[in-house]
């Protein structure tokens, strides 16, 4: 994702706070409106945000860092979530994010070098039944083994865009997220 000019950028976090802080918590939405705005909340925003809520830094900081939604970092074009949650695990997903690390070389929270995948947990995509489950964009897969992963990958580093609009023709009706 492009980095925002920094006058742009202080435009648009002064346009949000001036939408946010009055609401009941503004907090939160105010920070998945910044986070909608750049892809990442910029820690230059930060004081603003503080100073306009009337919190500390600290208490800013440590609200983007406590939820795993909120990022710090610009992320990949694409961001990978692989599901970590309970139900998940038990049908073998740290396996297969040891697989997807490995494949990629890099660790949760992290972006691949070509700026290609951002790789995240994430804790429940309500597809349970059908775990291991993950999400790309706003697509969610189900019963994703090593090498349905692999295939994933290899689709989003190569056509990236054709994943975007057509789905995968492993993606079937009961892995739609929701569906259980
Ligand atoms: S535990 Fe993975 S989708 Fe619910």
């Amino acid at each position: 994702m492009q980095e925002p000019n920094f006058n742009d950028q202080d435009n648009r976090i002064t346009q949000l706070i001036e939408q946010h802080q009055h609401l009941p918590g503004a907090l939160l939405p105010l920070l998945h409106a910044v986070q909608q705005a750049f892809g990442y909340i910029p820690p230059t925003t930060v004081p603003a945000i503080a100073e306009a809520l009337a919190l500390s830094r600290a208490e800013v900081h440590g609200v983007i860092s406590f939820y795993h939604g909120f990022r710090s970092q610009p992320c990949g074009r694409n961001v990978l979530q692989i599901c970590c949650a309970e139900a998940c695990q038990a049908r073998g997903s740290r396996q297969l994010a040891a697989h997807t690390r490995q494949q990629l070389g890099v660790d949760f929270h992290q972006t691949t070098a070509d700026g290609e995948i951002t790789l995240e947990p994430v804790y429940c995509l309500g597809n349970c039944a059908t775990g291991p489950s993950v999400r790309i964009g706003d697509r969610v897969l189900g019963r994703v083994d090593a090498a349905t992963m692999d295939r994933l990958l290899d689709e989003l580093t190569r056509v990236p865009l054709r994943f975007q609009s057509e789905p995968m023709a492993s993606e079937t009706g009961d892995t739609t997220r929701g569906s259980q």
